[in-house]
């Protein structure tokens, strides 16, 4: 007798819900995707346990016949899809035809379904994939789903689920970003013992922002929205001699880019705050994320993650969605377009408003690894969609004690969910503030502001009037204090300068016009042979840069013209920085990356110090040129450079208004 057997169908759909299904959420997300496929305007989602113990889809989409309801729980039944042409151009969000088994293999699972034009629905019962019971049953339209006991029949699989609250943790953030993902529709989410969501429908995702996370989160967000056209090359055409006459070549339509990026203020310490999606569909995609860092390059320090929920619209011949059984993975016909355009539209969104940080966002904003998006900080790992688990240290809110001047966070709404530790820390640090002055909430705003104040509002902060400031002086020959009509700045001059000089370090290096200082006597640095390495792949990047050096010997370098503004130890301190990366990363693909580290370490090095004073002159010229700057917000190595303190908060702190 031959060793080799057919699997049955169940042991089949156990094996397709190992790749399916591998916690809670992952069941939520496949149901959501049903309904929302089954054209729901409303869903409701229940969890109990984390969703060990029982998880409910409801929804009022289009439901099922009695027979589709049974074939729907067939391996490979669907009514998304019929031919394989037909994957060149999917448009709903399933189309595998294995969800609902692979879910009914490993659960106690109950469907109810009524279609609109039948009078009568259904209701079935499985359990580990076999059908217990079929019965009529009215109701609402639309379909019910109730998974009961996960994974009572796979132990081993049970054995990874998590604390209930981190699953929990995952169904909430799930949810919540479908529901950003479509403000039109209503979702409800509810425990066993609280309603977690509820998000009624709006026309905006701004106002979805706003209903779900609130003002403070929605302020801390830059709306983007691009548009790029495809490029007709690789669109699948019939041959020539098959065309008719009136034969039209297809369109290759446009890539539409919405969603929102942070400020470069708000940083986070891992990617779990990136949410993007392509056609509507949450996925995890190494090339957008690649953009994403890209475009916050020399903006924010390259070991922090914005916050940013990008939402991308194409055809559906552009990008393969059959690549990964999750569907949470895909893959874009023109990857260089996509990457570039997602690069681009935020980059030209962070110029844009060039913001500025204000005090109290800037004491706020050490990275935090809280997935500010997810309403829910008990998120310890990663979500069904996002990257590796990511440990999470306490939160830092309370560290603001020093700058205590902000008034209690004024929120939108009843009970809305916390965004992020911020506003905590703000919230706190005004309740601090008005505590720490015995009285002082008391005392009469008017008893003392006999003379009139100028007015002037509270601007968004913003680095244009940066142009406008006038510098006061000096604080311990390192920060340069100013004002204008926003209020109080305190710029940091090193890195202000150093933000100056690598932006001119980079358009020079463009025209091949760096300015260079040719050295008396070249320079000899020794380095160690891994160093050497490094240096014959970087030698023609510093050349370009004004460094022009060559080896003396194996283990020295020998540097003849220096970049204006280097010299002596800095010049030394410089090259060996450079030297410092591993070979790999020199020779990678990115020549991008190695030329902006050389550009931000010789700004670095060539820009005025700290404990160095000024003349006024000097500042003002120097305040001048870094409003001219792109990104006058954070030095190349993402550090902020002004700070704001902003009229009305003054006004505030003086009890004036
Ligand atoms: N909530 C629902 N409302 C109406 N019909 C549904 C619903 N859920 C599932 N169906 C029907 O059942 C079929 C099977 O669902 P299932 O999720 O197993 O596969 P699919 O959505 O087609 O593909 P995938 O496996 O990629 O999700 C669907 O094609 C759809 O016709
Ligand atoms: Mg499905």
């Amino acid at each position: 007798m031959g060793r080799i057997h057919v699997l049955s169908d169940q042991v089949a759909n156990q094996i397709a819900a190992g790749e399916v299904v591998d916690r809670p959420a992952s069941v939520v997300k496949e149901l959501l995707e049903n309904a929302l496929d089954a054209g729901a305007t409303r869903i409701r989602v229940e969890i109990e346990a984390g969703g060990r113990k029982l998880i409910r889809i409801a929804d009022d989409g289009c439901g099922m016949s009695r027979d589709d309801a049974l074939l729907a729980f067939e391996r490979h039944a669907t009514s998304k899809i019929r031919s394989s042409d037909d994957l060149l151009s999917i448009a709903t969000l399933g189309f595998r035809g294995e969800a609902l088994p692979s879910i009914a293999s490993i659960s106690r699972l109950e469907l109810t379904t009524r279609p609109a034009d039948e009078a009568m629905g259904t209701r079935l019962e499985i359990a580990g994939g076999r059908i217990l019971d079929v019965a009529d049953l009215g109701g609402p339209q639309g379909t019910t789903i109730t998974v009961r006991d996960l994974f009572y029949n796979t132990p081993a699989r049970r054995k990874f689920l998590r604390a209930e609250t981190t699953e929990l943790a995952h169904v909430t953030a799930l949810v919540t970003h479908y529901a950003l993902a479509h403000p039109e529709m209503y979702f409800e989410l509810h425990s066993a013992t609280h309603t977690l969501l509820t998000a009624p429908p709006v026309r905006e995702p701004s106002e979805r922002i706003y209903q779900i996370f609130g003002r403070d989160t929605l302020d801390q967000l830059l709306p983007m929205a691009a548009e790029r056209r495809f490029d007709h090359a690789g669109i699948p055409e019939p041959p020539p001699w098959r065309r008719d006459a009136d034969y039209v070549p297809p369109d290759p339509g446009y890539l539409r880019i919405r969603g929102f990026a942070s400020r470069p203020e708000l940083q986070k310490l891992n990617r779990n705050s990136i949410f993007i999606f392509v056609n509507q569909r949450l996925i995890r995609d190494r090339l957008i994320l690649h953009a994403i860092t890209e475009a916050y390059r020399n903006i924010i320090p390259p070991t922090s993650f914005p916050v940013i929920l990008l939402f991308l619209e194409m055809p559906p011949h552009e990008v393969d969605v059959n690549v990964h059984p999750a569907k949470t993975e895909v893959r874009f016909r023109q990857q260089a377009l996509v990457h570039d355009a997602v690069r681009e539209s935020i980059r030209v969104t962070l110029m844009k408003t060039r913001p500025a940080a204000s005090f109290l966002a800037a004491l706020n904003n050490s990275p935090t690894a809280s997935s500010s998006l997810v309403p829910d900080s008990t998120i310890g790992d990663s979500d069904p969609i996002s990257e590796a688990p990511d440990s999470e240290p306490p939160p830092l809110a309370g560290e603001a004690t020093p700058f205590t001047l902000a008034p209690p966070r004024v929120s939108p709404q009843d009970q809305p969910l916390p965004f992020s530790a911020a506003p905590a820390a703000l919230a706190s640090a005004g309740e601090r503030a008005s505590s720490a002055v015995p009285g002082a909430a008391a005392a009469s705003n008017g008893h003392c502001s006999s003379q009139a104040l100028p007015e002037g509002g509270d601007l968004p902060p913003s680095l244009h009037s940066l142009a406008s400031l006038k510098p006061l002086g000096q604080l311990r020959e390192s920060f340069i204090l100013a004002t204008n009509d926003e209020g109080l700045w305190i710029i940091d001059q090193h890195v202000a300068h150093e933000r100056v000089l690598f932006e001119k370090i980079l358009r020079e290096r463009q025209t091949e016009r760096v300015e260079r200082q040719r050295l008396l006597m070249p320079m000899l640095i020794d380095v160690l042979p891994q160093q050497m390495v490094v240096f014959s792949t970087l030698a023609e990047e510093l050349e370009r840069n004004g460094c022009e050096a060559e080896p003396f010997g194996p283990h020295t370098i020998a540097i003849k013209a220096a970049p204006a503004g280097l010299s002596g130890g800095e010049l030394e301190r410089m090259i060996l920085e450079v030297l410092e990366q591993p070979a790999t990363t020199a020779q990678s693909d990115n020549l991008e990356s190695a030329r902006t580290r050389i550009a931000a370490s010789i700004a670095c090095h060539a820009a005025i110090k700290v404990n160095m004073p000024l003349d006024p002159a000097r500042m003002e010229w120097l305040l001048q040129a870094l409003a001219r700057t792109d990104h006058p917000t954070s030095c190349p190595h993402g550090r902020p450079i002004a700070l704001r303190y902003s009229w009305k908060d003054i006004q505030r702190a003086f009890q004036r208004i």
